[in-house]
């Protein structure tokens, strides 16, 4: 059997990066605090004491940064704006309590790096919100509260009406499953909190959020693609006991569904609201309505599945588990799992029918390091890619509308909680001296460009 590896000729290869991840310069030029920015200056929040406060200092270096660009072949770049830098108290409109400025300085530093990307032929493709929300907008409840998304609205109105000319793909949010239950459940992300309730309150307002701003978007840049980028893994049952069978459909549900129902106009599932068994008071007439605003595309970040065993019978009434226990996996500890891609990609155009996707993030971290030679050599991230540009161009084949695939990461950068201590990019950073080295993934990729195709 021979293996489909080339791509479409209109094919779209970029690489991914997120505003608090690598821009630094926190407190520069007029940008206002974010909840990372405060987070990461909680003590024993982040490994290592690390903070964002100078990143991969892309604010200062981002010419650099799209020369890399350049040299490597892009296409496109997906990067986001810091909320907090355009709007440095949260709102535009300026309220009874005279907040909504607009901080010139950094509207220009997003108008300079579009029009540089335009230059040279790369497209940007914009992430409203990656995570930095605006602390004013946290003091006075975050996503929990309602006024958020229509503070949100007002942002993607004015980033839409200063770049809408110009950028011709929007995404509202990055992974909003993260954004509300590892920031205000699990407590692992900013703002660290531990509820339940503000957790599913802040999923309903993020939706929200991106419902109420895809057709503000589209008004001020009517040739624009808009969409969201959801992260989803596969569930697989660890054995095919039927416990283990309900508790991976349940993951599936808390995980995939919940925001891809939603978005295709089929409600809350219903399984999982009885699940929760919470009052879900904070759903609003027209709110379902609103977040079903149809999308140009769908953008999955994917890494990994996740295997799911039933904990709540005892192991004595469940059967052995069936799939592998040890498997090959990365720095993170996430399985290396290139055929889930397949599989979800299949299911996204199968099931859910959205007209067009993308593959908005993939990539792995490993331990790289400059060699005595000054070389990076990292052949486990080059497998990795490999492995899963083959599984794209096999859903491709198989009649899925995959347009274009971004590389997480263009360069190392901050990984949240993890701080520097994992590193994705394909350009190495050296955190001492902000020098970029090109790791040997960066130059296969750039050689996977050219050919339009997995080459060895
Ligand atoms: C995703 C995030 C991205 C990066 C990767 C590794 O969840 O969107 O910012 O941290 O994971």
């Amino acid at each position: 059997m021979s293996t489909i590896t080339s791509f479409p000729p209109d094919f779209i290869w970029g690489a991914a990066t997120a505003s608090y991840q690598v821009e630094g310069a926190w407190d520069e030029d007029g940008k206002g605090e974010s909840i990372w920015d405060c987070f990461s200056h909680m003590p024993g929040k982040i490994a290592n004491g690390d903070t964002g406060d100078v990143a991969s200092d892309h604010y200062h270096r981002w010419r650099e940064d799209v020369a890399l660009m350049e040299e490597m072949g892009l296409h496109a770049y997906r990067f986001s704006i810091a909320w907090p830098r355009l709007l440095p108290e949260g709102p535009a409109l300026s309220g009874a309590k005279g907040r909504g400025r607009v901080n010139p300085a950094g509207l220009d530093f997003y108008n300079r790096l579009v029009d540089a990307l335009l230059e040279i032929q790369i497209e940007p493709f914009i992430t409203l919100y990656h995570w930095d929300l605006p602390q004013a907008l946290q003091d006075q409840g975050g996503w929990p509260a309602r006024a958020t998304a229509e503070a949100f609205v007002e942002y993607a109105d004015l980033a839409s009406r200063t770049l809408g000319d110009r950028v011709r793909h929007w995404m509202t949010l990055n992974e909003p499953y993260v954004s509300a239950f590892v920031g205000y459940l699990e407590g692992r992300h900013a703002p660290g909190h531990s509820d339940l309730d503000e957790a599913l309150a802040a999923a309903h307002h993020l939706l929200l959020a991106h419902g109420w701003a895809v057709p503000a978007i589209r008004r001020n840049s009517p040739d624009a693609q808009v969409g969201i980028a959801l992260n989803l893994s596969g569930q697989t049952p660890a054995s095919p006991s039927a416990a283990d069978r309900a508790a991976a459909w349940r993951g599936d549900g808390i995980l995939n569904r919940w925001f891809l129902d939603p978005l295709s106009a089929r409600g809350y599932p219903p399984d999982i609201v009885q699940h929760y068994g919470r009052p879900m008071d904070f759903v609003q007439a027209g709110d379902l309505e609103a977040i079903a605003a149809p999308n140009d595309f769908l953008g999955m970040n994917y890494y990994s599945r996740r295997i799911v065993r039933n904990t709540e019978i005892p192991r004595a009434k469940n059967v052995p588990r069936t799939v592998f226990p040890n498997p090959e996996k990365t720095e993170m500890g996430w399985e290396v799992y290139p055929q889930g891609l397949y599989e979800l990609l299949g299911r996204l155009h199968f099931d859910y029918r959205f007209p067009s996707l993308y593959v908005t993030e993939n990539g792995a971290a490993y331990a790289d390091q400059i060699g005595p030679d000054g070389r990076v050599d990292d052949p486990a991230r080059v497998a990795y890619l490999k492995a899963h540009f083959t599984e794209a161009a096999r859903a491709i084949a198989a009649g899925v509308p995959l347009r274009g695939y971004f590389v997480w990461s263009l360069m190392d950068n901050f990984e949240w909680a993890h701080g520097y201590s994992k590193r994705f990019g394909l350009v190495y950073v050296d955190y001492r001296t902000q020098r970029r080295v090109w790791k040997t993934s960066a130059n296969w990729y750039r050689r996977v460009i050219a050919a339009n195709a997995v080459v060895d």
